[in-house]
């Protein structure tokens, strides 16, 4: 069987057939038989991720949607081909810190997803950006372009495909390494923020927690359960995900499970739908459909109950919980207003999905330095008017989808450690949208857990 949709012929689906759509947001290759040719390339390289890992997803985010975990969705907006070993590592550090945070305050386990190993490709509004009267492509991620503004820069090239397969798998290699070889023991919550954030205020905070930890795991230990008797204690679970755009790319990543005959895309263990992409018929959503990785799908402001409920049909006819995760991006004022109608819509319908907020994209501005921001506040505003649609219809929040950095950078306003518009231009490194820093982050995580917890931050 290679298609999920039981209300279609298993015919119907193959890893082409997204062919027969129109497939919004893609590049135009100079050479579509050199294009072709690296995509054949990329057919005969390994998977970078195998079936099973993406069905034990599936799993930890079925626990999710029933209420008994949180997802912690989280990484850069576009990731570069030039990211250092240790901005990676530090990364992963403000997640796992956030994770610690969040489990300890809610009592439940955080299932930890990046959107890293891979998130090299990104949609745009506008196909062309006019700098000085030039006009030239936009910049597509590094999957496709270079973001600096020169002819040759922004011309496509099908080699960086090769590139980002790559990258994601050498990233993807350090990810491994670090998760399962000892760099994420708990008895290491300490040295996590000495490595980073310590003198920040959500640092100081974080600091009082891993005493508490620390307490605790000294019980333990006294108890006769350490790292080395429990895995658990050592070991984190950390998955990847990335923006399922280029569908060519996630083609030629695509195989059929020797053990199930079912089909995965093994670019990553999670892909998702932008906002921009999610049209009923169009590639994106007929390409995903017939994949067995968990999914998720952004959904904007404009979203109508009736999409949402032809996606969840699309995306998991079958129902299985954990397979699809809906992801509101609505801003701070709309969510309030239109997701308690989308909540009691798919409630209704009896689709076990999760709901996630990714309060990043819908708080986008234009900073009076001419840079795009986003406001801290307005951040935390829309979990908490998300947190309240559900408290509401009723339906459990599931988690939040965040970009950020570990890096130390000033691109978002606002947070424990007061990032203002005049401090915009220090360290903004973004090559697409504004990330929270590592202290932005970890203060969100506190202030999300206490949401959490008490209804208020
Ligand atoms: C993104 O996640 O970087 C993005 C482009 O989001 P959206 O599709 O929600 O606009
Ligand atoms: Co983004």
């Amino acid at each position: 069987m290679n298609t999920t949709d039981s209300s279609r012929p298993a015919t119907d689906w193959d890893p082409q057939s997204w062919r027969n759509h129109v497939a919004l947001q893609q590049p135009e290759w100079p050479d579509e038989a050199v294009h072709s040719d690296i995509l054949k390339q990329l057919f005969s390289l390994p998977p970078l991720v195998f079936a099973g890992e993406a069905r034990e997803l599936t799993d930890r985010l079925a626990e999710v949607a029933a209420g008994q975990a949180f997802l912690l969705q989280a990484g850069d907006c576009a990731e570069s081909f030039d990211t250092a070993a240790d901005s990676i590592r530090d990364r992963l550090r403000v997640i796992l810190q956030m994770a610690v945070v969040l489990t300890y305050y809610t009592g439940v386990p955080v299932v930890k997803v990046g959107r890293i190993a891979g998130q090299f490709a990104k949609p745009r509004s506008n196909d062309t950006e006019t700098v000085d009267g030039v006009e030239l492509p936009s910049f597509r991620g590094h999957i496709v372009n270079d973001v600096s503004f020169s002819s040759k820069a922004r011309t496509a090239d099908p080699t960086r495909l090769l590139t980002a397969y790559n990258r994601a798998a050498a990233t993807l290699n350090l990810l491994r390494a670090f998760t399962k070889g000892g760099y994420a023991d708990l008895s290491r919550v300490h040295q996590w923020n000495r490595e980073f954030v310590a003198d920040s205020p959500a640092g100081q905070r974080y600091e009082a927690l891993a005493n508490e930890i620390d307490r605790a795991v000294q019980f333990m230990s006294a108890c006769g359960i350490t790292s080395e008797t429990l895995t658990d204690l050592r070991q984190v679970d950390f998955y990847t995900s990335h923006e399922a755009l280029l569908l060519g790319y996630e083609e030629a990543l695509t195989r059929q499970d020797s053990l199930t005959g079912d089909w995965y895309d093994c670019s990553a263990h999670m892909l998702w739908i932008g906002e921009r992409t999610r049209q009923i018929d169009g590639a994106h959503v007929e390409f995903l459909s017939g994949v067995r990785n968990p999914l998720g799908c952004k959904l904007g402001p404009a979203a109508t109950s009736e999409e949402v409920l032809a996606l969840c049909e699309a995306l998991n006819p079958e129902r299985v919980p954990g397979r699809l995760t809906l992801i509101a991006r609505m801003g701070a004022t709309k969510v309030v207003d239109q997701l308690p109608a989308l909540l009691a819509a798919v409630h209704e319908a009896e689709h076990p999905v999760v709901w996630v907020c990714d309060p990043m994209h819908g708080n986008t501005f234009t900073a009076d330095d001419g840079r795009k921001t986003r406001h801290f506040e307005d951040v935390l505003a829309e979990v908490s008017g998300f947190f309240a649609a559900h408290r509401f219809a009723g339906t459990h929040p599931g988690g939040v989808h965040l970009e950020l950095t570990g890096d130390n950078v000033t691109e978002c306003l606002g947070g424990g450690s007061e990032v203002l518009t005049e401090d915009l231009g220090s360290r903004y490194e973004t090559m697409c949208d504004p990330r929270l820093n590592g202290s932005q982050s970890l203060d969100l995580a506190f202030r999300v857990a206490e949401l959490l917890r008490t209804g208020s931050a």
